[in-house]
């Protein structure tokens, strides 16, 4: 949008791309959150999307992260069911359980319960958080959205699942409405994504958390088509596309395949063996243990030191595996921020060898 910032230049973008930058650019996944005494002491008592409604808080969360732990990168503060709920699905988020659904998904009628989303009418407040976001960042901001998928396991299992037998259920027994049913969610992702970014988000991150409870097949065959149509429907707008999910490494090379510059990787699969799995262009983001992070700082900075040292070099976003725990003290994300910086420049000199 004319007037935002340019960020094409921040490390971050830069490293998403595989640029040269000077520094291994490092931002945090649940970076805003219960982890900071500033978040728990704005954030009041109502649920979530409450706090996400008003855009002077939602500014303020996202900030604070930023000005704490001198980020790459800001995320939004929204969630992943904030379009499914804007558009009047009947979904809250339970503090300490997740999104649960009031009536799940459980037939072809459900359908009209999902609209297309208007952005501007149906969210206002991401649009003006966001907004106001741009204006004030130092860096650049990353527009989300929930893959189909993971939308999907909400819908039907209605609370958070460990087997996502439901959303198995409808996927083998009906794979019409099954098809239908993500490529409504993959318009109301890419609806959510083009506005962020036109209102002047620098990036976008695609979190299919819980693609890694499905085989290859099943994921490449179910899956990967409506991952696609969000990843390829916002290639026009010319921001890095970030593809994330959690035990995913059996799947990299689909991720990267549906679209994305940058693949996400959890902590379960090294950085270099991540590397072996996509293609030689694609850039990796992750992936120190959220949990190792968690007991502090003397486990943590050698797992920092192993993450650079298997992921490090050109093309590679310094992250958690998954998000920061609540428990996390955050000066050990400080640490953390100040460990990789101080690597310095990468593919200009001692780094980048890996490209
Ligand atoms: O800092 C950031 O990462 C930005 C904000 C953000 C939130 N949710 C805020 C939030 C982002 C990027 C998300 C995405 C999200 N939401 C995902 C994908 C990322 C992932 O973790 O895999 C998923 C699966 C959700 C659904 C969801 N929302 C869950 C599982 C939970 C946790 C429930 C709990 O209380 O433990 C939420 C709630 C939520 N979303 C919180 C935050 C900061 C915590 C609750 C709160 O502060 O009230």
């Amino acid at each position: 949008m004319t007037g935002s910032p340019d960020h094409s230049n921040s490390a971050f973008v830069r490293a998403c791309r595989g640029l040269p930058t000077e520094h291994t650019p490092v931002w945090f996944m649940r970076q805003a959150g219960r982890s900071l005494p500033e978040y728990r002491s704005i954030r009041g008592t109502g649920t979530i999307l409450r706090a996400i409604a008003d855009a002077d808080l939602a500014t303020e969360i996202t900030l604070q992260p930023v000005r704490r732990y001198g980020v790459d990168a800001a995320i939004l503060y929204s969630d992943i069911m904030t379009p499914v709920h804007a558009i009047g699905f009947g979904v809250d988020i339970a503090p300490g359980i997740g999104p649960v659904v009031e009536h799940p998904f459980s037939g072809r009628a459900d359908l009209d319960r999902l609209r297309p989303l208007d952005p501007e009418a149906d969210t206002p407040y991401v649009v003006q958080t966001v907004r106001n976001l741009v204006a004030e960042l130092p860096v650049p901001l990353i527009a989300f959205a929930g893959a189909p998928y993971t939308v999907a396991s909400y819908l039907l299992e209605g609370k958070p699942s460990r087997t996502y037998v439901r959303t198995k259920a409808l996927m083998y027994s009906d794979p019409v409405l099954w098809f239908e049913l993500l490529d409504r969610l993959a318009d109301l992702a890419l609806d959510s994504l083009r506005s962020q970014v036109a209102n002047g988000a620098s990036a976008v991150q695609l979190f299919d958390s819980w693609a890694g409870s499905l085989s290859p097949a099943d994921y490449e065959h179910y899956v990967l088509p409506a991952s696609t149509k969000v990843l390829e429907g916002v290639a026009e707008l010319g921001v890095p596309r970030i593809h994330f999910g959690v035990q995913t490494g059996e799947l990299l090379g689909l991720m990267a395949s549906a679209g994305a510059e940058v693949v996400g990787v959890d902590w379960r699969t090294p950085l270099d063996a991540a590397r072996t799995r996509l293609p030689a262009t694609t850039s990796v983001q992750g992936n120190l243990d959220p949990a190792v992070v968690a007991t502090g700082w003397d486990a943590t900075e050698p797992a920092v030191h192993d993450v650079l040292r298997r992921g490090g070099g050109l093309g590679h976003i310094f992250n958690l595996g998954h998000g920061v725990l609540p428990e996390t003290d955050p000066t050990v994300l400080e640490r953390v921020v100040e460990t990789v910086h101080a690597q310095g420049p990468v593919g200009t000199d001692t780094q980048g060898t890996n490209a």
